[in-house]
Parts: structure tokens; C-alpha cells; sequence
């Protein structure tokens, strides 16, 4: 099938700006993360189609550079809600109800832990300690630290947050 760039569909903003960036590190070593965080701070995410272009430029394995993805916590292969949900369930918020916490966020937005909804609102991700315990149990949204937290008051919290 003719490949010429006539025939091609016009780049996407997203896709002019990931350009950019593999031209900025090709042939260069220790690419793959650089190039991995530029291309999710312009996506949001790591779109398949994103990756399979990383690696024919990059000349790098898919696989390897799945493996890199799925190991590190910081890449998402899935979009990512606007609003990121953070509840704590380390053993002080734990013993403190955090898991109380975590089934009010899903009671108020409608997501497990790991899910993002579908509007694109909110992503929820339980993690194993936001670093204050002292005010377990603690709940993170985006840059904002909840603590001393009861179920009753998650949902109107999670509401201020458009
Ligand atoms: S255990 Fe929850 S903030 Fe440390």
C-alpha cells in the first residue's frame, strides 16, 4: 500500500510535538525514559500507538519497551483522569479506616481502586503511604492532603473537584 505523505492523514498536534522529541534523542543512549516522559506529558498517557512509533524510531524491542512501561509506576498505558485520587492504605490509615475511606470514594464516584471514569473526571489509586501519618486515615487529590477523614464527608469533598 502507497506509504507516500500525501496519502497520509494530517499529524495531530500531539503527534508533531512527539516528533520533536525523537529527533531531540535519536541515536543518543539512555533515550527510552526521557522519550517515555516527554511523550506522556503530551499524551496524558502511553497510547499503544505511541509506543510501537517510539520503537521504530528508537530501534528498540516493543516488548523492552513494555517491560520499562509496566515497571515503572509513573508511566500509564490507559488514559488518566483530570482529578487523580490518591487514599492511603498504609498500615496507620489502615488501622485508622482507611479502608472505610477507599469504599466511600467508590460509593462517591463510582470506581475501584485503579479505574479511571469514563468522563474522564477522576482516576482512583490506593497507595501504601502519602507520608502523613499523623493525620490518618489520609486521602490525596492531586496536589491536596486530606486527613483525619470519615466516609461521610468523601463524596462532598470529591465533588469540589470539577
Ligand atoms: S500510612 Fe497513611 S499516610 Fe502514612
Amino acid at each position: 500500500m502507497c506509504q507516500c505523505a500525501s496519502d497520509a492523514e494530517p499529524k495531530t498536534k500531539e503527534a508533531v510535538e512527539l516528533d520533536k522529541v525523537l529527533a531531540k534523542y535519536a541515536g543518543k543512549k539512555g533515550a527510552l525514559i526521557p522519550v517515555l516522559q516527554a511523550a506522556q506529558d503530551i499524551y496524558g498517557y502511553l497510547p499503544a500507538e505511541v509506543l510501537k512509533e517510539i520503537s521504530a524510531q528508537l530501534k528498540i524491542p516493543l516488548s523492552k519497551i513494555y517491560g520499562v512501561v509496566t515497571f515503572y509506576a509513573q508511566f500509564h498505558l490507559n488514559p488518566r483522569g483530570r482529578n487523580i485520587i490518591r487514599v492511603c492504605l498504609g498500615t496507620a490509615c489502615h488501622v485508622r479506616g482507611g479502608a472505610k475511606i477507599s469504599e466511600a470514594v467508590t460509593k462517591a464516584v463510582g470506581i475501584k481502586d485503579g479505574e479511571t471514569t469514563e468522563d474522564l473526571r477522576y482516576t482512583f489509586e490506593s497507595v501504601a503511604c502519602l507520608g502523613a501519618c499523623g493525620l490518618a486515615p489520609v486521602m490525596m487529590v492531586n496536589d491536596d492532603t486530606h486527613g483525619r477523614l470519615t466516609p461521610d464527608i468523601v463524596a462532598d469533598l470529591l465533588e469540589r473537584y470539577k
